[in-house]
């Protein structure tokens, strides 16, 4: 099975969270907001979690620096349920999108997603993302900046389909431990059993500190 080459980034806290006990998530200083938007514009596409799209309604568009709509990545969401409100701003024209549904999802709301985006459907009741991958690369997408939120991030993980992570740590503790991680889910038992990282770069930028890990195979 061919499938993109995945980068997952993040903004975090020393403490390692991705949002706040209320999902606030103003984290990372001007200068990582703008390094993320490089990326952006560099990829095939970005994806998130369905949670993400529900929390904060982002765009997912490269508009933080300068650039043309076509600068844009292909948007993909994971909504295993087609839960994405139809009046989501990932749903507007200024990109392509994908909402990655399952057989849950019911056929009245694909067809509405339709109307407004591509549906693809891998799964039984949860999004299959090495399925996804697979027809992702099938469509032509090569590079894929995963941009979270923990849920998504660990499903990426568990299923062996990260390739590099990026994370820009903030030096801001905030604690709370409803507060979310940068990866969540169930996890692995044992230390041993996790994710082996190679650290390949590391920066300061504004007041963040940039690591750039490269997934050990
Ligand atoms: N600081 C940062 O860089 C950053 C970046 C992104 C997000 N965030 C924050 O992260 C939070 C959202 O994270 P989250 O964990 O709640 O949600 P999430 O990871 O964005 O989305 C998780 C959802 O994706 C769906 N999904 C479908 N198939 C899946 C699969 N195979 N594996 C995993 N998930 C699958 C599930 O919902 P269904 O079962 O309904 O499909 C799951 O609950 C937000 O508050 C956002 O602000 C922070």
């Amino acid at each position: 099975m061919k499938r993109p080459h995945i980068l997952l980034n993040a903004g975090m806290t020393l403490d390692g969270k991705i949002a706040s006990i209320t999902r606030n998530t103003e984290i990372s200083c001007k200068e990582d907001l703008e390094r993320v938007h490089e990326i952006r514009k560099k990829m095939d596409a970005i994806m998130v979690g369905i949670g993400t799209i529900l929390d904060d309604d982002p765009r997912l568009t490269v508009h933080k620096i300068p650039g043309k709509k076509e600068d844009n990545p292909l948007r993909v969401v994971v909504d295993s349920r087609g839960r994405t409100p139809l009046d989501a701003r990932v749903l507007n024209d200024d990109a392509r999108t994908i909402i990655a549904v399952s057989r849950a999802a019911s056929l009245e709301k694909i067809e509405k997603i339709k109307e407004m985006a591509e549906v693809v459907v891998c799964g039984e009741n949860k999004v299959d993302l090495g399925c996804l991958m697979d027809e992702l690369y099938k469509k032509g997408v090569k590079t894929l900046l995963l941009e979270g939120g923990a849920t998504l991030n660990w499903g990426m993980f568990k299923e062996d389909l990260v390739d590099e992570v990026h994370v820009a740590i903030s030096p801001t503790v905030v604690g709370g431990k409803d507060a979310l991680s940068l990866v969540e889910g169930d996890g692995f038992e044992k230390i041993k059993e996790g994710v082996a990282l190679k650290l390949k770069k590391h920066y300061t930028l504004g007041s963040d500190l940039i690591l750039e890990y490269e997934v050990k195979r």
